[in-house]
């Protein structure tokens, strides 16, 4: 593959004069053939927690006495970067699995390269730091309040560093209004909402999911029954990581009155991280709104609208964020978040797409994303391959490819027998033809041999959509 990694490294070495040992340079990891919770066993090679593995490095060299005159360091590091950036575009053209939206053009935005922003602190309340954007945050919280349904002098938020930010501060708020609560979150929750369990120390209760990967509000209900001398803080997936499952928020709220919950007695988060920008602007689907009981909701900025560094949205209601925050006097602001310093560039890039693009500009891009999925789950029914995409979903779940190399190649993002493809606004047909185009190839190659069959994926997607030996 040109312009690995491996490549640079290689390259580092050369250039500055130093012994190259092709030995010593340290290879590609290898990818994970078999997950468990703890370790991950990677061909021939074991990830064990608490083990650091060095794979590849670009090393900090000290500047030569003569560096200054002779440019030797710039030229230097800018052959690396340039290598760098071949890597990058490699890597952005082989790219299906993770639901990151890779087309975008900020050039508008460079000349804001040369600032420090940081709107640390509440963005509500201006600190002593001068130098931020949050005249553009509050912009975007305001249309994402309008896009939830909440008034703008009832919703308090922030722009986070990610989804997963988003989460850790829904779940903080819901354990701030109820102290003694109990989190329930479905099995198939992003490991970020158990993390927030496991760091707030709260009693946390799994619940079973549907062969879709949605909630299953029947083993939801037996599991709050026994419990109900306790609040509930839920965490709602509007799309799940692995199925794009979306969870029905009307059954969730309804299993908590049919339980003997009031409205008192429960905060709902709902982790948007993936699809939460996608619903709105999907035709009859249901809604995400702050008219419902709900306490919060989240999601990802460099995901579906793709801002080129991880972001995310959190809005929860003004109401809840007082037992949270306290007044900082040396920032002149308030506490409220989980981070101290926030990146100050990324509301601008989330101003700028909303900017641009609008309702309608994003109502198109899901339309165009839905049909491509569709497209992509009938090619590969046709090619006899198992698959599966959930009504409003675009995240494509099909068998897991044989040869870790091609999930490598095309960074497919794999659990148990599963891969899938999310299809962002960046995926076009093109590129999915060449993708299948690859994969029927080398499957080709893999099951020759009668021996090696396709992995049966009817416990993960269900037999109607397995077509293994046993369930075509
Ligand atoms: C459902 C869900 N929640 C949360 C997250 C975490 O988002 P982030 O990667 O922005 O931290 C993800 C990431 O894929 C996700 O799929």
């Amino acid at each position: 593959m040109a312009g690995t990694l491996e490549h640079e490294a290689t390259s580092v070495l050369k250039s500055n004069g130093k012994v190259f040992d092709p030995a010593a340079v340290a290879k590609e990891p290898v990818p994970p053939v078999v997950a468990s919770d703890d370790a991950i066993v990677e061909n021939k090679r074991e990830i064990v927690l608490g083990r650091n593995v060095h794979t590849t490095c670009l090393p900090i060299t000290e500047p030569e006495v003569d560096d200054e005159s002779t440019g030797g360091k710039e030229a230097f590091m800018a052959g690396v970067l340039a290598r760098y950036r071949k890597t990058l575009i490699d890597r952005t053209t082989h790219h299906l699995g993770y639901p990151y939206n890779l087309d975008f053009d900020y050039g508008a935005l460079a000349q804001l390269q040369h600032f420090s922003i940081n709107n640390l602190g509440d963005p509500f309340i201006e600190s002593n730091y001068g130098v931020h954007s949050r005249q553009f945050e509050v912009g975007v919280l305001d249309w994402f309040a309008c896009l939830w349904e909440i008034e703008k002098d009832e919703y308090w938020g922030y722009i986070t560093n990610c989804g997963t930010e988003g989460n850790l501060h829904g779940i903080l708020v819901g354990r701030e209004v109820f102290p003694d609560g109990i989190l329930y979150a479905s099995r198939e929750s992003h490991y970020s909402v158990f993390k927030a369990a496991r760091m707030y120390r709260m009693e946390c209760v799994k619940i079973r999911t549907l062969v879709t990967g949605e909630i299953d509000c029947a083993d939801f209900k037996a599991k709050l029954l026994p419990n109900k001398d306790k609040p509930a803080i839920i965490n709602v997936n509007i799309g799940t990581t692995v199925k794009g499952a979306v969870d029905d928020l009307d059954l969730v709220i309804q299993t908590l009155e049919e339980c003997g919950f009031s409205h008192d007695r429960f905060y709902i988060h709902c982790d948007g991280a993936l699809f939460g920008l996608m619903m709105p602007f999907v035709k009859c689907a249901p809604k995400v709104s702050f008219k419902k009981p709900i306490g919060s909701v989240s999601v990802s900025g460099h995901k579906f609208v793709g801002c080129p560094m991880p972001c995310g949205v959190q809005l929860t209601r003004i109401k809840h964020i007082n037992a949270l925050s306290k007044n900082v006097e040396y920032l002149a602001s308030r506490d409220a978040t989980i981070m101290g310093s926030r990146n100050g560039h990324a509301p601008i890039f989330l101003w700028y797409t909303l900017n641009r693009k609008g309702y309608k500009g994003f109502q198109k891009e899901v339309q165009k994303c839905l049909r491509n999925a569709h497209y992509l789950k009938d090619r590969l029914r046709e090619e006899g391959i198992s698959s599966m995409l959930n009504e409003l979903s675009s995240t494509v779940v099909f068998e897991r490819p044989l040869d870790e190399e091609f999930v490598r190649r095309w960074q497919l993002a794999c659990e148990r027998n599963m891969a899938h493809v999310i299809v962002m606004p960046n995926v076009t047909i093109e590129k999915l033809d060449y993708f299948l185009n690859e994969l029927i190839i080398k499957r080709s190659i893999w099951y020759k041999d009668e021996k090696v069959q396709p992995p049966c994926l009817a416990a993960d997607i269900g037999s109607e959509n397995c077509v293994c030996l046993l369930h075509k």
